[in-house]
């Protein structure tokens, strides 16, 4: 696996002709990209389409959400089993978004993380604190009480199979991007957070940056010591950039 992974949130954006294009487009370009995991997160009704685009490339695919339980009354819901199906390898649990609109707690974060690894899917689990909470101090407390949640729920080992993405609420589709000092003291924090109980897991743990990254800001954010990769929406829908975020990777 490449060392950084450049993951595509591409929200609830696409139709199917938008799907055809980009995806035809990202097969032309990631010949280019060499030091990265390039990996889209469509919305599920896209699933089929994208599967059968990327047969045979590098390029993964991954959803934005999951049911954590296996199957039956939940209408609405998408199971793991079903994503799988239609070769999604990567699961975002706990963005934001999910966590602000959709009431999910940190106990529901951990149950999906818990089941995404339990189908041998690998979850990305996302923290990151508000603008209040920074501007409080409370960043790093804040970040690494929603990675408690999921050790307590999963353990340390769990981290093996895992990658989180840092990113900072206030820096999400506002076009304020952390400081790459910033979001390496927040990445360096978890690590070591990850590492006080599972020190192996932590040091081969991907922690990716989210937060408006462009193609202008990734090359210094991908060059921290503790940043992994990003996870990138808004510049994710144009294939030029989010490839070039994936050619940021050195
Ligand atoms: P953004 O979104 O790049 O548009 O800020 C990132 C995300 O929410 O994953």
């Amino acid at each position: 696996m490449a060392h950084t992974i450049v993951a595509g949130n591409w929200k609830m954006n696409a139709s199917k002709n938008a799907v055809t294009k980009l995806l035809s487009e990202l097969k032309l370009g990631v010949a280019a990209v060499n030091n990265a995991e390039l990996v889209v997160f469509p919305p599920f009704p896209y699933l089929a389409q994208a599967q059968a685009e990327l047969m045979g490339t590098s390029i993964g695919i991954g959803v934005q959400n999951i049911c954590a339980s296996a199957k039956g009354a939940y209408t609405g819901e998408v199971s793991l089993a079903m994503a799988r199906e239609f070769g999604v390898s990567y699961v975002l649990v706990g963005h934001s978004e999910r966590r602000a609109l959709f009431a999910e707690d940190d106990a529901q974060v951990a149950a999906k993380y818990v089941a995404t690894q339990a189908m041998q899917l690998t979850p990305i689990l996302c923290v990151g604190e508000t603008l209040e909470q920074r501007e409080k101090g409370l960043t790093l407390s804040v970040v690494t009480s929603q990675i408690q949640a999921v050790i307590d729920a999963a353990g340390g080992a769990s981290f093996a199979n895992a990658v989180v993405a840092y990113e900072p609420v206030w820096a999400i589709g506002t076009g304020l991007t952390a400081s790459p000092a910033q979001a390496q003291q927040v990445h360096k924090a978890i690590r070591a957070h990850v590492a006080s109980i599972a020190p192996e897991q932590a040091r081969g743990l991907k922690i990716l940056y989210g937060g408006s990254v462009t193609a202008a800001s990734a090359e210094e954010l991908f060059a921290q010591a503790d940043i992994d990769g990003g996870l990138v929406g808004g510049a994710s829908l144009q294939a030029d950039s989010f490839l070039a975020i994936g050619q940021a990777a050195k």
